[in-house]
């Protein structure tokens, strides 16, 4: 492999500027897959019997967040970090996700950006936006965020790191020069921020700023607004890293907690489980919240870590196919998760958050509820309609509705959804305008048919089938 990545760095002349950034990227990859290859032949997996509980001090509930005072001059302080360097695949776009039409016209980046203007706004700040790209995201992201450029809000980009695929068969890496076809490589997950932040140069710039708290979040979550509280709660308590997690319901219970190993506040994700334990991992008593990936991260501590090498977070192997000459290929990538960096920073614990600061757009069933009746916008965050009662319905749209063109073209106009407990839509169904779902809905069209859901209907409790309703 070193060979492999050494031809690799060649592919750049040595005085090309691009060349430092390279090398330090593949020097990276290298330690990685190391670390992989180790950890892979020593079998190395949690103790199970190790797992207790995180201890009270390690996850502080909401009770306590609720009593800080809200202080101001903290945001001098505060940078805020979306991680933006997915694309929108799995809701069949093509380009960032957080590019997607979301609510009004706006998209989750201006969304965030709306947030911020109004923070600035409101309380005189000057708290900047980053933005973590990635090598597939940053051209599109340069294009949207150009019409900020006259706006009261500082805006700066990065991109992570791009690491070279590996073939399954021989571990080799796929791409053979720097400008290999993009299939080649990939963004290595979120867990890359700490490196690319200080690569960047942006960590540096934001220090010599005076900034020394960074609030990361998802670009997906369009609950992760920034809380003076928990922000007050971070300084108060001189904690270098702070989690917030939300409780679980039947609904998630695949996101990793928190758990107390070996005295150390670690991060439990799923696939770090033994099989036997899977249904234990699940069960909401026993492991009540999950991380929402809202983080508050200090940057001097990232300094610290990232120059001594400290950060190994858990390795995530992701099997890929690419296709070459016209043969589909299993290739790897090795990923990490910004949350399993928690065990590194001193102090670092996890907070209970409300369930509104986790709102997040997996799929154009998240999308149909956030566009709906439910919420309504102010200053760029979603807030929950106040008359709704109970947690937000259930919504399982089939495969018709998988892509948001099939899902727009299907959905033209949002249903009233705010008296809503539990939806589903499958087959080739199409809703009119004025449409109102309420109680339990149940629409399936069987293949070969139509449904046309009529303007101005109201369903309540119903299940239509074909061209039969019941
Ligand atoms: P994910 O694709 O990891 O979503 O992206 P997820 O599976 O829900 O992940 P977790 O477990 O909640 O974290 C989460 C966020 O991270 C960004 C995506 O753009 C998204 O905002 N991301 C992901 C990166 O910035 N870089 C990556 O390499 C991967």
């Amino acid at each position: 492999m070193r060979n492999a990545l050494n031809k690799l760095s060649d592919s750049l002349p040595v005085d090309d500027p691009r060349r430092a950034r390279f090398d330090n990227e593949l020097d990276s990859f290298f330690s990685l897959f190391r670390r992989y290859l180790v950890d892979k032949s020593s079998g190395s997996t949690l103790d199970w019997d190790k797992i207790k509980s995180p201890n009270p001090d390690e996850v502080v509930p909401f009770s306590v967040i609720e009593k800080q005072p809200e202080n101001i001059s903290n945001l001098k302080n505060l940078a805020v970090l979306k991680l933006n360097g997915g694309l929108g695949t799995s809701m069949g776009c093509v380009g960032p996700k957080s590019v997607i039409e979301v609510r009004d016209g706006n998209s989750f980046l201006d969304l965030s950006v709306r947030q911020i203007e109004y923070l600035n706004r409101q309380y005189d700040s000057d708290v900047p936006l980053l933005l973590m790209n990635s090598f597939n995201t940053d051209k599109d992201t340069a294009h949207l965020i150009k019409k900020y450029s006259g706006n009261r809000i500082r805006i700066s980009s990065f991109n992570q790191s791009r690491f070279p695929r590996v073939f399954k068969d021989s571990m080799l890496p796929v791409p053979d020069s720097f400008d290999s076809a993009l299939d080649s490589w990939y963004p290595p997950g979120h867990g890359d921020l700490f490196e690319s932040l200080y690569a960047s140069g942006e960590l540096d710039s934001l220090l010599a700023q005076g900034r020394e708290i960074l609030f990361v979040s998802n670009g997906d979550n369009l609950g992760a607004t920034v809380d003076l509280k928990i922000l007050n709660h971070m300084i108060e308590t001189g904690a270098e890293y702070i989690m917030e997690l939300t409780d679980k319901t039947r609904a998630d219970v695949k996101g990793g907690t928190l758990i107390n190993y070996d005295g150390q506040v670690r991060l439990l994700e799923v696939a770090q489980v033994p099989k036997e334990h899977v249904d234990e991992f699940k069960n909401i008593r026993k492991f009540k919240n999950f991380n929402t990936n809202n983080l508050w991260i200090n940057l001097k501590a990232i300094k610290k870590l990232v120059e001594s090498s400290s950060l190994q977070m858990e390795i995530i192997p992701n099997q890929k196919t690419i296709s070459r000459d016209g043969q589909e290929i299993n290739v790897l990538q090795l990923e990490t998760a910004c949350g399993a960096a928690i065990r590194h920073f001193n102090g670092a614990h996890g907070v209970v958050v409300p369930r509104t600061r986790f709102l997040p757009v997996k799929t154009c069933s998240d999308l149909l509820m956030v566009k709906s009746d439910l919420f309504y916008l102010e200053h760029g965050a979603l807030k929950l309609d106040p008359t709704r009662f109970g947690p937000n319905p259930l919504i399982k749209l089939g495969s018709h509705f998988k892509k948001v063109s099939g899902f727009s073209n299907r959905i033209s106009h949002i249903p009233k959804l705010l008296e809503l407990d539990h939806l589903t839509i499958t087959g080739n169904v199409f809703l009119g305008k004025n449409v109102t779902l309420k109680g339990t809905v149940i629409i399936v069209c069987s293949d070969g048919q139509k449904i046309d859901i009529p303007n101005g209907s109201v369903l309540e409790n119903v299940v239509i089938t074909g061209n039969l309703q019941i």
